[in-house]
C-alpha cells in the first residue's frame, strides 16, 4: 500500500492517512449571523466521507469586526458551539480528524463588515486602511482568540489552527513591512511573534493536553530564511504542526525550486522547513495528483498534504485515488468560483 494511505499521528492524534482537506471558505453556505447551516454539515460530511484523514474546517472568526464577509462563520460567542459541534460529529463519524481554523482579517477586514479596521500597525494604501490597536485593545483580540479556541474545544474538534498566512491579522505582526509598533508586539522577530505566542499559551492554559494547536503560516514572511526561524520558535513555544502556505504578501522565495520537483515554490517551502524542525508539516498549493502527493509521502520530503480545489470537484478525490478511478478534476477556475458560491463550481452544477 503507497504510504500515502498509512496513519500519522500529530502529537496524540492518529490520523488515518496522509491526506488533509485545508481551509476553503464557504460565505454562501453559513446561516444569518455565521452560524454553521444545514449546507455546511452536509458539504463536510461529504468530504469527510471522500476520505481525507483530517479536515481543516474553514476560517472562523473570532470577533464580528474582524470577518471577511457577513457570510463567513463565526465562535465569538458561546451560542455557536451547539451548531459547530454538529460539524465535528459528521466527520468524526467517518473516522475523519478535525481541526477548525480561527481567524481575524485585520486590515483586510471590508469596510462593508467594519468602518473601525485594525491591524499591528496604522496602514493606508489607497484600497486598503487600518489604524493601530492599542495595548488594551491588542490584549481583547488575543482573548477572542483563546476563548474561540476553547469553544472549538468545547464543541468537539480534535484541535484548533491558527490562521497566520494570507496576509491576515497575525502575518500583520509578523511582517516588519506591516508592524512598525515600538513596544513589545514589534521591533525584532520575537517580539513581532509575541502577539501569536501569548494567544498559543493562553490557549494552552485553557484546553485539555491532548487538544492540537496548529498554525498555518507562510514559507515568504518575508523570505524563507525568516520563515524557517519563525517555524523554529512555534515549535518551541508548543505549537503541534506547521501547515505551510503563503505569509502576508504572495511574493515567491528566491531559493531556486529543482527542476525535477514537481510541485511549485510554496510546497517547497514547506519542504524546507520539515528540514529544520521536528513536529508535522503539511504542504499545501497546486497538489492535484495522486503521483505529487506520492512523491513528497514517500520520499519524507513532508508529513501531510493538503488538497484543496481537487477535492471541491471531486468529493471522492481521496477514496478514487485510493482505489486508482479516475477523478473529476478541477477546472482550475481563476478566480475559484468557490469565493463566490460552491453551487457555481462547474463540477457541481
Ligand atoms: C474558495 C477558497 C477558499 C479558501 N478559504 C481559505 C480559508 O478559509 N483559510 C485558509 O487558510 N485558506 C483558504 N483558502 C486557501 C486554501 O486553503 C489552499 O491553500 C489553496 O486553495 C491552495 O490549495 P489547492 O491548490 O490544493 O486548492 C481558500 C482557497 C479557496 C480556493
Amino acid at each position: 500500500m503507497s504510504k500515502l494511505f498509512t496513519s500519522q499521528k500529530i502529537k496524540h492524534l492518529e490520523i488515518k492517512n496522509r491526506i488533509v482537506l485545508p481551509p476553503i471558505v464557504c460565505f454562501s453556505f453559513a446561516g444569518e449571523s455565521g452560524f454553521v447551516a444545514e449546507k455546511n454539515i452536509k458539504h463536510y460530511e461529504a468530504l469527510a466521507k471522500g476520505g481525507s484523514g483530517l479536515i481543516i474546517v474553514e476560517a472562523t472568526c473570532v470577533n464580528p469586526n474582524g470577518r471577511l464577509s457577513e457570510g463567513q462563520l463565526g465562535i465569538w460567542d458561546d451560542r455557536y458551539i451547539e451548531r459547530l459541534s454538529k460539524l465535528a460529529q459528521v466527520c468524526h463519524k467517518h473516522n475523519a480528524k478535525v481541526i477548525l481554523q480561527i481567524h481575524h482579517a485585520g486590515l483586510k477586514t471590508p469596510k462593508a463588515v467594519s468602518g473601525d479596521t485594525i491591524s499591528s500597525s496604522d496602514y493606508h494604501d489607497g484600497k486598503l486602511s487600518a489604524r493601530a490597536m492599542s495595548r488594551d485593545e491588542l490584549h481583547v483580540i488575543q482573548r477572542d482568540f483563546i476563548e474561540a479556541a476553547l469553544r472549538a474545544w468545547k464543541a468537539g474538534f480534535d484541535g484548533i489552527e491558527l490562521h497566520g498566512a494570507h496576509g491576515y491579522l497575525m502575518t500583520q505582526f509578523f511582517s516588519s513591512k506591516i508592524n512598525k509598533r515600538t513596544d513589545e508586539y514589534g521591533g525584532n522577530l520575537e517580539n513581532r511573534l509575541r502577539f501569536t505566542t501569548e494567544i498559543t499559551q493562553g490557549i494552552r492554559q485553557k484546553v485539555n493536553e491532548d487538544f492540537i494547536v496548529g498554525i498555518r503560516m507562510g514559507c515568504n514572511e518575508s523570505d524563507l530564511k525568516t520563515s524557517i526561524e519563525m517555524a523554529k520558535r512555534f515549535e518551541a513555544i508548543g505549537i503541534d504542526y506547521l501547515h505551510v502556505s503563503t505569509g502576508f504578501d504572495n511574493i515567491p522565495i528566491t531559493e531556486e525550486v529543482p527542476e525535477a520537483f514537481p510541485c511549485n515554490w510554496i510546497v517547497y517551502g514547506a519542504v524546507k522547513i520539515k528540514e529544520q524542525v521536528t513536529i508535522p508539516v503539511i504542504a499545501v498549493n497546486g497538489i492535484k495528483t495522486s503521483q505529487q502527493a506520492q512523491y513528497l509521502i514517500e520520499n519524507n520530503l513532508v508529513d501531510f498534504v493538503a488538497i484543496g480545489r481537487a477535492q471541491l470537484a471531486d468529493y471522492n478525490f481521496v477514496n478514487h485515488i485510493k482505489e486508482e478511478n479516475a477523478v473529476v478534476r478541477c477546472l482550475a477556475c481563476k478566480p475559484c468560483k468557490w469565493f463566490i458560491n460552491g453551487d457555481y463550481c462547474p463540477r457541481h452544477i
